[in-house]
């Protein structure tokens, strides 16, 4: 059912200052920079092989990533895996009776469509379904 690993989701308070971190230390240039006003962050992709390096600033404290800051700090927040089929994927994980954040997809980053499953069913990791566009 997965594709890849599409990205890893890295929440942090100062994103610029995270961006030019990743640049000065690993000679590598953001590859895309979007606001996701209804996901409450703006994120930096930073391409590496197949898959992303997303850095995460939330849009204020009440929004997920917001929480997750000020409970957990700094720190991986997500794992983004890429799959053909967004709704079929999160099908498959309810029948199996896997706890979901997300019922329906969602419209991420890029064009994608994604999904959240709930970080208790996956031994305390956030999993993200990516559908990519197209
Ligand atoms: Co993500």
């Amino acid at each position: 059912m997965i594709g890849a690993l599409d990205h890893v989701g890295i929440a942090v308070r100062d994103l610029d200052a995270a961006v030019q971190r990743y640049r000065t230390a690993f000679g590598i240039e953001p590859a895309h920079r979007e606001t996701v006003d209804h996901q409450g962050v703006e994120e930096v992709l930073f391409r590496v092989g197949e898959s992303y390096v997303q850095l995460l600033r939330p849009l204020g404290p009440t929004t997920p990533v917001g929480r997750f800051l000020e409970k957990r700090g700094e720190g991986m927040h997500h794992i983004g895996y890429r799959v053909d089929n967004v709704r079929a994927a999160l099908d498959r994980l309810r029948d199996q009776g896997h706890r979901l954040v997300d019922e329906a997809p969602r419209p991420g980053s890029r064009g994608t469509m994604v999904a959240f499953v709930h970080p208790k069913a996956f031994d305390g990791v956030l999993i993200e379904l990516v559908e990519e566009p197209g």
